[in-house]
C-alpha cells in the first residue's frame, strides 16, 4: 500500500530511462509522493520537464545554483525519502554508490541518506556481468541495498541476452514489498483462488465466472507482509502473484485435497475461491457430438465435497475466512454460512451491485463475524485484502 509513501526517484543515463516516467506515473495513481533526482547524462534521455509534470514536483538536477529555499537541498532530499528508487540504475551509477563517490545530486544524496535504497539496474549484458560491475553490486547487497533483477530479452543495443530492467508496474510491487511492514511474519496462510472446471468431455467443461483477482490480491498481501503463502489456484488469466508454493488445481476434489495437504500446518485459511458445487455424474472420454441430443438435453450432476465445511469442522487453532458472493439476502445467508461452515469470519458482497464481485477490480463488502458487521465502501481488491488480512491479524493476536 504505497498510499502517502514519499519516494525519491533516481533516474540515470541509461536506455531505460524511457520508462521512468512510467514507474512516477503508476506510483503517483497509487497515492505515493514522488520526487525526482536526474544525473545530468538521464537528462540526454528524458527531458525533467516530462518528470515534472509526472511527479508534480521540482525536478532536482544540479548540486548548486539551484536554491529553492534555504535547506541544504541533497540533505533535506535524502530525510524526505522513505525509499530511494533508482530506475535506472546505470553500471556507472552502481560503480559511484558502491565506492562512495558523491559528485552530482544524486549520489550525494545516496551518500547523505539512512533511507531503504533500492535499484532497477539496466545495461548491456556484457557490462552488467563484467567483473566490476558485478563486484559493486555484492558490495551494495552487503550494504542491505535491494538489487532487483534484471530481465532477459533482445536489448536497445540488439544484443540479446540479461540486463533488461524489469518493467514499471514489476518495480512498483518491488517498492510496495520493500516498504510493506512484515507483521504477519511467521504466520503460514493458505489462500484458494480462482473457479473449479468440471469437464464434461475433452473439449467441454462447467464452470464460473470467478477471476482470481480478489485471491490473488490476499496471497500478493500476505506475502508482502512477510507470511509464508500457499496459494491454491483453479484455472485463471491473471498472472500468479510471487508466493512461497503456488498450487495449480482444475475441479473441486483436485482443490479439496490441495488444501488438505496445508491445512494442519497453517494458521489461517482463507477461501476466496469458488469452486463448482456440482459436477457431471458423468464423463465422456470422447468429444459428444453434436447430434447427440438426449446425451447433452439432460446433464445428471452430483454434488462435489464442500470444502469449506468440510475443513471448518477440522478447526483447531487456525482462522477461517470464508467468502459468500450472493444475489440476495446477502446479510442472512452469509450468516448462515459463517456458523454452519466455522468460519471466523465471512466477506459477503452482493454481485449483482457495481463494482462488486467476479471479474472487476473493485469490491463492496460486508465483513462479517460472529459478532460484528462492517459494510466496507468500494475499493481496490488490494485495498480490500489489505483490510481483510488486517482484521486476520487482530483475530490472531
Ligand atoms: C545511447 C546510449 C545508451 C546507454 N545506455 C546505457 C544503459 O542502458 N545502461 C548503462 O549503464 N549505461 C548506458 N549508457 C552509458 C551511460 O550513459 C554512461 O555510462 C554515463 O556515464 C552514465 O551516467 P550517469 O550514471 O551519471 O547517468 C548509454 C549511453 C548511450 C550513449
Amino acid at each position: 500500500m504505497l498510499k502517502g509513501k514519499k519516494i525519491l526517484l533516481g533516474v540515470t543515463g541509461g536506455i531505460a530511462s524511457y520508462k521512468s516516467p512510467g514507474i512516477c506515473s503508476l506510483l503517483r495513481k497509487l497515492g505515493a509522493e514522488v520526487k525526482v533526482v536526474m544525473t545530468k547524462n538521464a537528462t540526454e534521455f528524458v527531458r525533467p520537464l516530462t518528470f515534472q509534470t509526472m511527479s508534480n514536483n521540482v525536478v532536482h538536477c544540479e548540486m548548486f545554483n539551484q536554491l529553492f529555499n534555504m535547506d541544504v537541498e541533497h540533505i533535506s532530499l535524502a530525510k524526505w525519502a522513505d525509499i530511494i528508487v533508482i530506475a535506472p540504475a546505470s553500471a556507472n551509477l552502481i560503480g559511484k554508490f558502491a565506492n562512495g563517490i558523491a559528485d552530482d545530486m544524486l549520489t550525494t544524496v545516496l551518500m547523505a541518506s539512512r533511507s531503504k535504497v533500492m535499484l532497477a539496474p539496466g545495461m548491456n549484458t556484457v557490462m552488467l556481468n563484467s567483473e566490476a560491475n558485478q563486484k559493486n553490486m555484492e558490495t551494495l547487497k552487503n550494504r542491505g541495498v535491494i538489487i532487483l533483477e534484471t530481465k532477459e530479452d533482445l536489448l536497445a543495443c540488439n544484443d540479446y541476452g540479461s540486463g533488461k530492467m524489469l518493467e514499471p508496474n514489476e518495480i512498483v510491487d518491488e517498492i510496495d514489498r520493500a516498504l510493506m511492514e512484515k507483521d504477519l511474519g511467521g504466520k503460514s496462510v493458505v489462500i484458494t483462488a480462482g473457479p473449479t472446471v468440471e469437464p464434461l468431455d475433452p473439449v467441454r467443461f462447467i464452470s464460473n465466472y470467478s477471476s482470481g483477482k480478489m485471491g490473488y490480491a490476499l496471497a500478493d498481501n500476505a506475502k508482502k507482509r512477510g507470511a509464508k503463502v500457499t496459494l491454491i489456484s483453479g484455472p485463471t488469466k491473471i498472472d500468479a502473484p510471487k508466493v512461497d508454493n503456488f498450487v495449480r488445481v482444475k475441479t473441486t476434489r483436485d482443490m479439496f485435497e490441495a488444501v488438505g495437504k496445508y491445512f494442519d500446518d497453517c494458521d489461517v485459511l482463507i477461501k476466496a475461491a469458488a469452486p463448482s458445487d456440482y459436477r457431471p455424474k458423468s464423463y465422456s472420454e470422447e468429444k459428444i457430438k453434436k447430434g447427440n441430443d438426449s446425451q447433452m438435453n439432460l446433464i445428471e450432476m452430483e454434488k462435489n465435497p464442500d470444502i469449506a465445511a468440510h475443513y471448518g469442522s477440522l478447526k483447531k487453532n487456525q482462522i477461517i475466512v470464508g467468502f459468500a458472493a450472493e444475489s440476495t439476502n446477502v446479510y442472512e445467508y452469509a450468516k448462515e454460512k459463517l456458523v454452519k461452515k466455522n468460519f471466523d469470519m465471512i466477506v459477503a458482497n452482493n454481485i449483482k451491485k457495481k463494482g462488486a464481485g467476479f471479474g472487476s477490480d473493485t469490491n463492496i463488502v460486508s465483513i462479517i463475524s460472529k459478532d460484528n458487521i462492517d459494510d466496507l465502501e468500494i475499493m481496490s481488491k488490494a485495498e480490500l485484502a489489505k483490510e481483510i488480512l488486517d482484521r486476520v491479524k487482530n483475530l490472531m493476536s
